[in-house]
């Protein structure tokens, strides 16, 4: 894209959520974002956990323990991590500690974030349904959700195109890196296949599974404040970011 290296200010904070199926790239749009507005970061949930069970801080072991028995680690903890997280880099105070305001969530201690425009981040990972919205709106509120749709069949269509030589691990992609000779790694002329999580209707119960919590989860958003949910629609990451870029100067810029 020829706008990738503009960059530009944010005038008041922005706190964002991507909603959108996988495949439709919301890794994409949320490093244009962070490359577009400096001001923006990326909270994402997954390496924070990540980084705290490495750490091994108390939050890391609670969570160490969910995850080793292969369990959900539960909301009030992923709450606590990204309010730990907040604190830490000083975009919210409160005279509680982060353990007293998790505990007593929901009962009007909802913590106020910075206005600073240099408080402004994209959180990733969290929520990912109604239920983990309303324990976040607890928390804090966010300001903005954008809904990134791609029609299912374009999303499909474009992942289900992997082959895979499994003895390498070589990966293959129909269309725009295509093995030399059709359904032959290039290296060993060896049969590729594609793995049954590359396969076209594990794709499409994906989506379905990704729909059925998303439509509570948006309308959570819709019902909370009108105009805070924003559609961007489009066949390809390229199409999507100018909507997303227009929005965000538009309310924050
Ligand atoms: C983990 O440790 C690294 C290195 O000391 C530090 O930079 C990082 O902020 C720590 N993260 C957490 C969540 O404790």
């Amino acid at each position: 894209m020829g706008s990738q290296n503009v960059v530009k200010k944010l005038g008041n904070a922005a706190r964002v959520i991507l909603v959108g199926a996988p495949g439709v790239g919301k890794g994409t749009q949320s490093n244009r974002l962070i490359q577009r507005y400096p001001q923006l970061s990326s909270i994402a949930t997954g390496d924070l956990l990540r980084d705290h069970v490495k750490n091994k801080t108390s939050l890391g072991q609670q969570a160490d323990v969910y995850m080793r028995s292969g369990k959900l680690v539960p909301d009030p903890l992923i709450l606590n991590l990204i309010l730990t997280e907040l604190t830490s880099r000083s975009w919210i105070s409160s005279d509680k500690t982060n353990d007293e305001i998790i505990a007593t969530l929901g009962k009007g201690t909802a913590v106020q974030p910075s206005n600073s425009p240099d408080c402004s981040f994209i959180l990733d990972g969290f929520p990912r349904t109604a239920t983990q919205a309303q324990a976040l709106a607890h928390l804090l509120p966010m300001n903005l959700v954008f809904h990134v749709k791609t029609p299912a069949d374009i999303v499909v269509k474009r992942m289900s195109n992997r082959w895979t030589h499994l003895a390498s691990g070589r990966v293959y992609n129909v269309g725009f890196n295509d093995p030399k000779v059709a359904g032959k790694d290039d290296v060993t002329g060896e049969p590729l296949v594609q793995r049954d999580d590359d396969k076209e209707e594990t794709w499409r119960k994906r989506l379905s599974t990704f729909e059925a919590t998303s439509v509570p989860l948006l309308n959570f958003y819709r019902e909370k404040s009108p105009g805070m949910v924003v559609d961007v629609q489009g066949d390809s990451s390229d199409e999507i970011s100018p909507q997303i870029f227009a929005e965000i100067e538009k309310r924050f810029g």
